[in-house]
């Protein structure tokens, strides 16, 4: 008996130590964790249970007969963070560079399968050179039957990715149709096509890090969700981001314990200057409005003209869209809309309700914006918010100007609840542009023209920059006091809280793509 537990011992320990300590020490030579060590960072300790350790490939071409490795390059299982369950895959670079085998495919699907059995997220660790070269369509096979899964988990369980390196070739569209990829500062980098494919057919001369770097996919292809600075960092970031999202679409988040209290912020009296063009930062409204360092940012350096991320309000967790006026004035484009919409649809899928914070002073002009279809993408706003049945409250704060008024959350695509601050002016534009087209006649023939405008100005703003006249239609619930927002929002969350509605019923809708 005991060399039979022996050999079991052996096999588990050889499983434990991947390519080998020199492949090990050269993984810590560039900063980076092996695949145990991650999961050991990322799990609640002792909670790890692994699944196929014993796997090996079943590749006899170019002599890989005669290289296994038990586990075949990838670490698979269960365990809890914060006692919640999650199942999780880490790919281990020193076994054949993380690459992708069919064995190594079949492990992923296998805890791809279990997380959508039992309703529990799942959360991909990636390093891997991409497909096993020595395998051919087998491996490419393997990650079909993944992208597969992906799709049929999306709306289903939370499905999270972090890139600790390389991610290349079509290994970078699993993690593309997870709801969240988190990319790894210097170690880590996504594409298509590598920089010497892209010299020899563009004759571009680029770096990995500057082609699919983490810095790029985060401000400029808005492919990276989040950026963590080193390996422990993106872990400790899966968590917090875990802490906002429910198991499964069939529940919704944990509302962490809290009673209502003395909840007036002074700090919002003052947060919007008196005049309407000077920029302020909407991170201070949000701030004012939350619990206090509860504000998670998703996509911090993308489409910065609005600000999305997930919050703590009153204990709940909530989405936040919220318009920056601090960036473009706030204005709606082609990247902010998609960067918005696609964060509605997640919220909605799993039944996070959703808080708009409105300063918008319409869509951005131009060339550039209409030939590159800001109708059809300004639209995915419009259309995200109009299908979304979660709670949705709605705050302006400033202008809400043109359709953009209409996009954000407005009481006419189903929002539940809109206020408004004292300083809210909601027109189909501001004074100025009004008054120059609606008076152009009048003023053109007045003696001093840019008297006139100025008086025809004060008219128009008069008439229109307040949120009287929509509260009158009842288009606003109620004008508050800003400080008083945050009761308002957590009273009024609370309230919402059995929302259901039910819509017609359909395949899917045909969201504009
Ligand atoms: C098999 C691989 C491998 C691969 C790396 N290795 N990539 N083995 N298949 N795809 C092995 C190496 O032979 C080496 O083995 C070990 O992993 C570490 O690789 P190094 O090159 O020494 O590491 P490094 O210098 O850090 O470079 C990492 C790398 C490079 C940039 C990822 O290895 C690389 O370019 N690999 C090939 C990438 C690629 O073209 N993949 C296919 C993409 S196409 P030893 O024994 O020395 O430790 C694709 C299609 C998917 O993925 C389509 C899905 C639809």
């Amino acid at each position: 008996m005991d060399s039979k537990l022996k050999k079991l011992e052996d096999r588990v320990a050889l499983a434990h130590i991947g390519g080998g300590q020199k492949r090990i020490d050269k993984q810590h030579a560039k900063q980076k964790l092996t695949a145990r060590e991650r999961i050991k960072y990322l799990l609640d300790e002792g909670s790890f249970e692994e699944m196929g350790v014993l796997v090996t490939h079943r590749t006899t071409d170019f002599g890989m007969e005669n290289e296994m490795y038990f586990g075949d390059g990838v670490v698979t299982g269960y365990g809890t963070i914060g006692g919640r369950l999650v199942y999780v895959y880490a790919q281990d670079f020193t076994v054949f560079g993380g690459s992708l085998s069919e064995t190594h495919a079949e492990k992923i699907c296998k805890v791809m399968d279990l997380a959508m059995k039992v309703g529990a997220p799942i959360i991909g660790l990636n390093d891997s050179g991409g497909a096993r070269i020595q395998e051919g369509v087998r491996s490419l096979g393997g990650y079909a039957d993944i992208f597969f899964r992906n799709v049929q988990a999306s709306g289903v369980i939370p499905q999270l990715s972090a890139i600790m390196g390389p991610c290349a070739g079509g290994a970078v569209y699993s993690p593309a149709m997870t709801d969240f990829t988190l990319m790894v500062e210097q170690s880590s980098y996504m594409f298509v096509t590598g920089p010497n494919v892209v010299k020899t057919v563009t004759n571009e001369e680029i770096t990995a890090e500057e082609l699919g770097g983490a810095h790029t996919h985060a401000s400029k292809s808005g492919v990276a969700h989040c950026t963590s600075a080193n390996d422990i960092a993106c872990m400790e970031d899966l968590k917090k981001l875990l802490s906002y999202l429910p198991q499964s679409n069939k529940e919704v988040p944990k509302n962490l314990p809290y009673e209502l209290n003395d909840e007036v912020r002074d700090v919002l009296k003052n947060t919007v200057p008196e005049s309407s063009n000077k920029p302020y930062d909407m991170h201070e409204v949000i701030e004012g409005i939350i619990d206090e360092e509860s504000f998670f940012e998703i996509h911090k350096d993308y489409a910065e003209n609005i600000i999305v991320g997930f919050a703590r309000l009153g204990g709940r967790s909530v989405g936040i869209i919220a318009n920056q006026p601090m960036f473009l004035a706030g204005v709606l484009d082609v990247k902010s809309s998609i960067k918005a919409a696609r964060f509605t649809r997640f919220c909605d899928a799993f039944n996070i309700p959703l808080l708009v914070l409105v300063d918008v002073p319409g869509f951005l002009p131009g060339t550039d914006q209409e030939w590159n279809g800001i109708i059809v993408h300004g639209a995915k706003l419009l259309y995200a918010l109009s299908e979304a049945t979660v709670p949705r409250v709605t705050v302006i704060t400033r202008k809400a100007y043109g359709g953009a008024y209409d996009v954000m959350n407005s009481k006419h695509i189903g929002a539940d609840f809109n206020y408004a601050w004292p300083s809210a002016e909601i027109a189909v534009m501001g004074a100025k542009g009004a008054s120059e087209i609606i008076f152009r006649k009048e003023i053109s023939v007045a003696d001093d023209p840019v008297k006139k405008l100025a008086e025809k100005e004060a008219e128009y703003a008069e008439k229109f920059a307040h949120p009287y006249r929509a509260a009158r239609r009842g288009f606003i619930d109620e004008v508050i006091f800003p400080e008083n927002t945050r009761r308002k929002l957590i009273k009024t969350f609370s309230m919402l809280e059995g929302k259901k509605v039910d819509r017609p019923k359909r395949k899917h809708g045909n969201i504009t793509l």
